[in-house]
């Protein structure tokens, strides 16, 4: 057999990819007030299709999932309007598209919720803060710790979400559970301190996450149901005690699932995201049969390596992608990579969204470098 590069076709369970390279998803503040997707959207993943698979900027599922200024939804009717021209700009350049459904929960603020509580499996205020719409910096407040029927409510929501991301022409959707919103609140247990079914034991901790891939994998098929985690990730103050152990049975619990793929997000070293300790994505990836998508400062020397020794199928670029719509092709005959600029990472408008420039103009002066701590405000 052929040793599989970042240039080989990746088969998930419903497509094959063109390559494995992906894009990572990546918040960045252009949809319209109500979430519903921009023009600009439609240009910024349409320039980008040549990817594997483009996962998109986390979308908001319900009213109260939301939290971030200029993030989109996809829960009305014009949210699913706004998203068809993206998935169609995308499928016409022969490209492939995941939405990331994302519920902020207590790192979220009354500001964006009509007044009311964010919502966290436990009642623990966390050292964060929000930017408001109108640019003020507010601290996040004591959540509301959820009830059994809240809890059934929102994963129920996730499914009928899931389902509105196939009418609007997805080809699949991931599940965000990392970097410390509601599912990564449940699983840890910093932040989870639950008597209940919900809480607890690993198995607790889990299964919120677990009933929301069910609920999804009932609304649309399993294996267009990715998800992603953050074993080691301590943005939005999360921790764990014991990330082997429960990120290694909830690789092993879905098992049972035919997902699309698992995505673990964990920073290389010298990388914004790392954090001390023995990486988690080899327990991961022994307990898992299915595909596993690595990110995390990965350069494409780094994710050919990474795939070439079986460590994962693919692997998702983020900063890279944001200041190289043609990161594909410039992977491909080795060119120099533009600098991604911070300062526009969440700004309005078409300034670092849509002018970075591709091979055929050149490359801007500065040169790619990975984000250092700091420069970034993480996910
Ligand atoms: C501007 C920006 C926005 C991000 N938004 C999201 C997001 O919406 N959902 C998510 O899961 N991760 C988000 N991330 C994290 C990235 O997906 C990725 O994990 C991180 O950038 C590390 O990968 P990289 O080193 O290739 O950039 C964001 C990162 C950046 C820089």
């Amino acid at each position: 057999m052929t040793e599989s590069t970042l240039f080989s076709p990746l088969r998930l369970p419903t497509f094959e990819t063109s390559n494995r390279i992906f894009m990572a998803p990546m918040t960045r503040g252009r949809a319209h007030a109500d979430g519903t997707p921009s023009d600009m959207m439609v240009d910024y993943y349409a320039s980008r299709a040549d990817a594997g698979l483009l996962i998109t900027e986390g979308v908001c599922i319900s009213p109260r999932a939301r939290g971030w200024v200029g993030a989109p939804s996809i829960y009305t009717a014009d949210h699913v309007r706004g998203w068809q021209a993206v998935t169609d700009a995308v499928h016409a350049r022969g490209g492939r598209i995941f939405a990331q459904l994302w519920f902020l929960g207590r790192v979220s603020h009354p500001i964006f919720l009509d007044g009311e509580l964010p919502w966290a499996p436990s009642a623990i205020t966390p050292k964060q803060h929000v930017h408001s719409p109108t640019g003020e910096t507010l601290d996040c407040v004591e959540p509301h710790a959820m009830t059994v029927e809240e809890i059934a409510a929102t994963i129920a929501e996730y499914g009928v979400a899931a389902r509105l991301a196939i009418d609007a022409g997805f080809d699949g959707v991931e599940i965000h559970a990392a970097n410390g919103y509601l599912p990564d609140q449940f699983l840890r247990d910093r932040t989870n301190q639950r008597q209940d079914g919900y809480g607890g034991s690993v198995g607790n901790r889990i299964r919120f996450l677990r009933e929301i891939v069910e609920e999804c994998s009932k609304a649309i098929d399993g294996n267009r149901v990715a998800v992603r985690v953050s074993p080691r990730n301590l943005y939005n103050d999360i921790d764990d005690s014991d990330p082997e152990t429960l990120f290694g049975t909830f690789a092993d619990d879905m098992n049972r699932f035919g997902l699309a793929f698992i995505e673990v997000v964990e920073g290389l070293p010298g990388h914004y995201l790392f954090v001390d300790g023995a990486p988690v994505l080899p327990v991961m990836r022994s307990a898992y049969r299915g595909l596993i998508v690595a990110n995390g400062g990965y350069t494409s020397d780094i994710a050919e390596q990474a795939i070439a020794d079986g460590a994962a199928d693919a692997v998702a670029f983020g900063t890279p992608f944001i200041s190289n719509p043609d990161l594909v092709k410039r992977f491909e005959i080795d060119a120099p990579l533009n600098a991604a600029d911070p300062s526009t990472f969440y700004s309005a408008g078409p300034h670092g969204y849509l002018d970075y420039p591709d091979l055929s103009q050149g490359t801007a002066e500065a040169e790619f470098k990975p984000l250092s701590l700091g420069e970034a405000r993480k996910h």
